[in-house]
């Protein structure tokens, strides 16, 4: 096995995603891009040539697991950090959500962290770094909006998998956390709160994941941790 490092990041190719992974690629790091918008992966790919590997794929999909362990196999690649910071987002009252609207948030949002970490697992090492995206929608005690009940429902599970996980990986010396997100200013938003503008922008914040990926798990373990100054920005 290669001592290859890479850290593989969900949701590269735009808003917050693709921000952390510049982030990292600025800092010479080794980033395994995904997302379902190919052009937008080989955007990245055509900036940091020698850094980046990329994989289009939609993470409700069962197949895209397999074409994820065959590429870290392939490529030889290990995981200093798996980074899954994908998210889809319904906005909708909740008595206007369908059984289609709640399965595809919790495989979207869900299953594809339980997915994700199944199929990684074996290519993460000693004090490799699980960090999940969650959202203050999802996290215990803050405000709730109406609209995204679905989605805050769908985005609270990585807070419990968080804690779960980090027990169960501690023979393995894998560290787990979840960063449960306030107000970004990225499409996301947009369509969570359309027309509201805040301070935090998606270059800060990737910045922000990319550092808390490579040195966090030094100091932290099972945290479920609120980044915002105020509820819910
Ligand atoms: N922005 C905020 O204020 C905020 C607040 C709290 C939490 N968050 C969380 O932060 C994360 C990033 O949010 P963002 O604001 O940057 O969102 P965004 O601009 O909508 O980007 C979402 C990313 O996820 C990818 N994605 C969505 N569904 C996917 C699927 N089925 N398979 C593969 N990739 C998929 C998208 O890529 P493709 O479309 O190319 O597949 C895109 O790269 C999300 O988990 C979100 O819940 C954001």
């Amino acid at each position: 096995m290669s001592t290859d490092n890479a850290v593989l990041v969900t949701g590269a190719s735009r808003g917050i995603g693709r921000e952390t992974a510049i982030a990292l690629l600025k800092k010479n790091i080794r980033v395994i891009a995904l997302a379902r918008t190919a052009d937008k992966l080989q955007e990245l790919k055509n900036k940091f040539p020698k850094l980046v590997y990329t994989l289009a794929v939609d993470l409700t999909s069962d197949q895209s697991y397999r074409d994820l362990a065959d590429l870290l196999t392939k490529e030889k690649l290990r995981l200093k950090a798996l980074i899954h910071n994908a998210g889809a987002l319904i906005n909708k009252p909740f008595l206007e959500t369908t059984d289609e609207d709640w399965s595809y948030l919790i495989q979207a949002n869900t299953m594809s962290s339980i997915k994700l970490i199944r199929t990684c697992h074996p290519f993460l090492g000693k004090e490799s770094h699980i960090v999940q995206i969650g959202s203050m929608g999802g996290f215990q005690g803050s405000s709730k909006f109406p609209g995204l009940t679905a989605y805050s429902v769908s985005k609270g599970t990585l807070s419990i998998l968080t804690e779960c996980l980090a027990g169960e990986f501690i023979k393995d010396d894998i560290r787990i956390n979840c960063l449960c997100l306030g107000a970004v200013q990225t499409e996301m938003l947009e369509a969570a709160f359309p027309g509201l503008k805040v301070p935090v922008q998606s270059e800060q914040m990737g910045a922000y994941i990319a550092g808390f990926a490579l040195e966090a798990q030094k100091f932290f373990n099972g945290k479920v941790l609120p980044v915002s100054l105020a509820d819910p920005s």
